[in-house]
């Protein structure tokens, strides 16, 4: 996503987003931009112009009644934060709270998750295991499917041209429901090696309803019906679960690639329908193991910011506490207007693909990744770069002190990122424990290995700040 090289579109209403793709075949839809600005770098054919959902309010949030309505734009961590999606729909929670890092969580959408329509995509196997729907919108209509027949083959899902997906309906899990999300990744940021949902209805032992959806393991997510086929009406024993994983494993047509052997994989899914049956056999479900909220203002899109210009723009914000204005190219990233446009060269850019969080700022109170983040959508919002961090301790915050004194800085390139990522944590989680700080930094890689001072400089600045870190 560099420069001017497509235009850029912000609709404010679904209908003005239709209206603008109809009008022209060489547009594409782009949630948080985190699957498109990555393929953007690798390949050089580009749209005319990208229409972001971002300012479209009825796309994002979640309604829930009997029935869950997850608008298209809303972001996986404000899935992953759900109380009712935790409680009710806990692998989706789970899923959605382990996708990425950080910053890719605080800004990917489900709606993008799906239409990536990737086989290994993490939210797509718990949503088929709760049985969910997908609601597509065209000018003028609307008509739902069963989320399953939205994947096609890898990266073509079978939404016609001008359509685009409105939000994933999901039922409310009928009482005693229990599920089980699992995924193997190379590393836990990496996308997943093979992954597996299992959701089940039991009375008392006897399985009255299964659904089991795997990832990774075939050109698009999958259910495992001949394994569901085995569970239902069949007491849940070991006799039974052993039949269950038989039968997944040879469901299942994973490939071979850079990531993972095809052996493996089908290995992999044997181990997780096994294991989840046994949770479950043993009275478990993910609703016991979610990863810890995070407390940050719920993601919103800024009031009455669409638009349907194109070329650059004027955009207004607030950047370390002054106002600013600035001429935005169309296309142009986060990353390149505080660096070369306003001179923050304290933002780094390392990897340019999301990956090693060098480029971290925070934008409305939440980490994100400067190299994957359009320039425009900062209008009327408040970002801190590093330089906006400065405090009692001779010019610098507790924060940056505690880095200094602690060994925490180890090279000018990662560290302004991983001091945002961890003013991002302490200034909703003022004393987490090592493994939120852990959890917290997972976005930015330090090559040289030194996160033990690194944890250690930010649970030392917690300790000080008592709370009120800057
Ligand atoms: C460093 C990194 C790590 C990642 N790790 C993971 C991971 O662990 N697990 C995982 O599943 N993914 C991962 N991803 C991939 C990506 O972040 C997710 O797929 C994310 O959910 C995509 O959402 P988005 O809003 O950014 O999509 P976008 O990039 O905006 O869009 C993706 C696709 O969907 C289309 N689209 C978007 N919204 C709509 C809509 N409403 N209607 C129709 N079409 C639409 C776009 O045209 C595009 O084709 C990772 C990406 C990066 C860069
Ligand atoms: S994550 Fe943005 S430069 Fe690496
Ligand atoms: S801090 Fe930059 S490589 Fe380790």
């Amino acid at each position: 996503m560099t420069g001017a090289r497509h235009d850029y579109l912000r609709p404010g209403s679904l209908e003005e987003a239709l209206r603008l793709a109809a009008d022209s075949s060489r547009t594409r839809f782009v949630g948080g931009g985190t699957d498109v600005y990555v393929q953007f770098c690798a390949r050089p054919e580009r749209p005319d112009a990208v229409i972001s959902l971002r300012s479209i309010a009825e796309l994002v949030g979640i309604e829930a009644g009997d029935t869950f309505r997850i608008g298209a734009m809303t972001t996986v961590q404000d899935i992953a934060d759900d109380e009712d999606v935790r409680s009710s729909l806990p692998a989706l929670a789970r899923a959605a709270g382990v996708l990425g890092t950080p910053q890719i969580r605080n800004v990917a959408t489900i709606g993008g998750n799906l239409c990536n329509a990737s086989p290994c995509a993490d939210l797509p196997p718990p949503l088929l295991a709760y049985g969910a729907r997908a609601e597509i919108r065209s000018p003028g209509a609307s008509r739902e499917i069963a989320l399953e027949a939205l994947f096609v083959e890898p990266g073509r899902t079978s939404l016609a041209p001008g359509e685009l997906l409105a939000a994933v309906l999901v039922d409310r899990p009928a009482p005693g429901t229990r599920a089980i999300y699992q995924r193997q990744g190379r590393v836990s940021v990496d996308l997943s090696l093979a992954s597996a949902a299992v959701a089940i209805g039991l009375d008392g032992r006897t399985c009255t309803a299964a659904r089991i959806a795997a990832g990774a393991v075939a050109p698009t997510p999958v259910r495992l019906r001949a394994a569901e086929a085995v569970l239902v009406g069949s007491t849940l024993d070991k006799e039974t679960i052993a039949r269950a994983r038989a039968a997944a494993v040879a469901a299942v047509q994973p490939i071979t690639d850079v990531r993972a052997g095809a052996d493996y994989r089908r290995h992999l899914i044997g181990v997780f329908v096994a294991r989840a049956l046994d949770r479950i056999l043993a009275g478990e479900c993910d609703a016991a193991r979610l990863p810890h909220r995070v407390p940050a203002p719920p993601t919103a899109p800024a009031p009455s910011r669409g638009d349907a210009l194109r070329g650059p723009r004027r955009v207004a914000f607030a950047l370390n506490a002054h106002a600013v204005e600035v001429d935005v190219a169309p296309g142009a990233r986060l990353v390149d207007v505080l660096r070369d446009q306003l001179g923050r060269t304290g933002t780094k850019e390392g990897c340019g693909h999301g990956e090693c969080g060098a480029c971290t700022v925070i934008v409305d109170g939440r980490a994100v990744n400067a190299c994957l983040y359009p320039a425009v959508e900062v209008g009327g919002r408040v970002v801190t770069t590093i330089e906006g961090l400065e405090g009692p301790e001779n010019g610098l915050s507790t924060l940056q002190r505690a880095f200094v004194d602690g060994g925490g800085i180890q090279c000018g390139f990662c560290t302004p990122g991983m001091i945002l990522s961890a003013k991002a944590l302490l200034d909703g989680d003022p004393e987490p424990p090592r493994d939120r700080i852990a959890r917290a930094l997972s976005g930015n890689l330090c090559r040289c290995t030194g996160y033990v001072q690194i944890i250690e400089s930010i649970q030392h600045a917690a300790s000080r700040a008592a709370g009120d870190v800057r």
